[in-house]
């Protein structure tokens, strides 16, 4: 069964699984490129990889309206439960290292070289990423982070799709988001976190034409709205 990737902007993505909708880092309200508004996104589950206003400034609601449990590290589903009123059964907390099997496939929880404090300066715990195994493919989503080495741990993993970050100055940009494929080896690849604002402008065809002739990995780069199939 093919899976469905949806960039909603910035750092914003729908994954369907074809049973189950995926909601990452939901940044909607006002992101200036998103392409659905927070009240018309419908997702069974909500991924956060850190506490930063453009990963999850419209969670609570969207998890509330929809009842998708969320999915992230401790000390954000502490906050979660205590500043948003989520429930204890909505909350699915775990941390770097740590996998899941959840109704849609397995959730791993990867490492993230990045910092994470949500708005009201509360701690957030480390910024992550996710692996998740969905069937026979595996999709890597970075978070915000640095290059670092141990993405080809993750790489042996064997992906089909990874998401990284190409924005430069808050993650890496697109040089080193050109290693970072070169450790992770997936057949696939998504830009994201770039073209929001003016400081993150990135030209992604150009780097789309770097990573095939480097790599030889296919890289997509849909607009906000726009929709690949693995
Ligand atoms: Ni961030
Ligand atoms: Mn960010």
């Amino acid at each position: 069964m093919p899976i469905q990737v949806t960039w909603l902007g910035h750092a914003t993505w729908l994954v369907n699984t074809g049973t189950h909708t995926l909601l990452i880092d939901p940044y909607l309200t006002g992101n200036p490129v998103a392409s659905l508004k927070a009240e018309e996104v419908q997702c069974d589950f909500i991924l956060l990889t850190h506490g930063h206003f453009d990963h999850m400034t419209d969670a609570a609601p969207i998890a509330k309206r929809c009842g998708a449990p969320l999915i992230a590290n401790f000390d954000l589903c502490q906050w979660f439960a205590e500043k948003q009123g989520m429930s204890e059964d909505q909350l699915i907390r775990m941390n770097l290292g740590g996998s899941l099997k959840l109704p849609f496939g397995q959730v791993k929880m990867t490492v993230a070289m990045h910092s994470s404090m949500l708005p009201d300066g509360t701690y957030g715990g480390n910024p992550c990423g996710f692996v998740l195994i969905l069937g026979d493919k595996k999709l890597y989503l970075a978070g915000d982070t640095a290059l670092f080495s141990d993405l080809k741990l993750i790489g042996d993993l064997g992906l089909e799709l990874a998401v990284l970050p190409i924005g430069d100055v808050f993650t890496m940009g697109p040089e080193d988001a050109l290693e970072a494929v070169k450790l992770l080896r997936p057949k696939q690849v998504l830009p994201t976190h770039y073209n929001t604002w003016p400081p993150i402008a990135q030209d992604a065809k150009a780097w789309r034409r770097d990573v095939l002739n480097v790599t030889g990995a296919i890289v997509s780069t849909p607009l906000p709205g726009e929709s690949i199939e693995i």
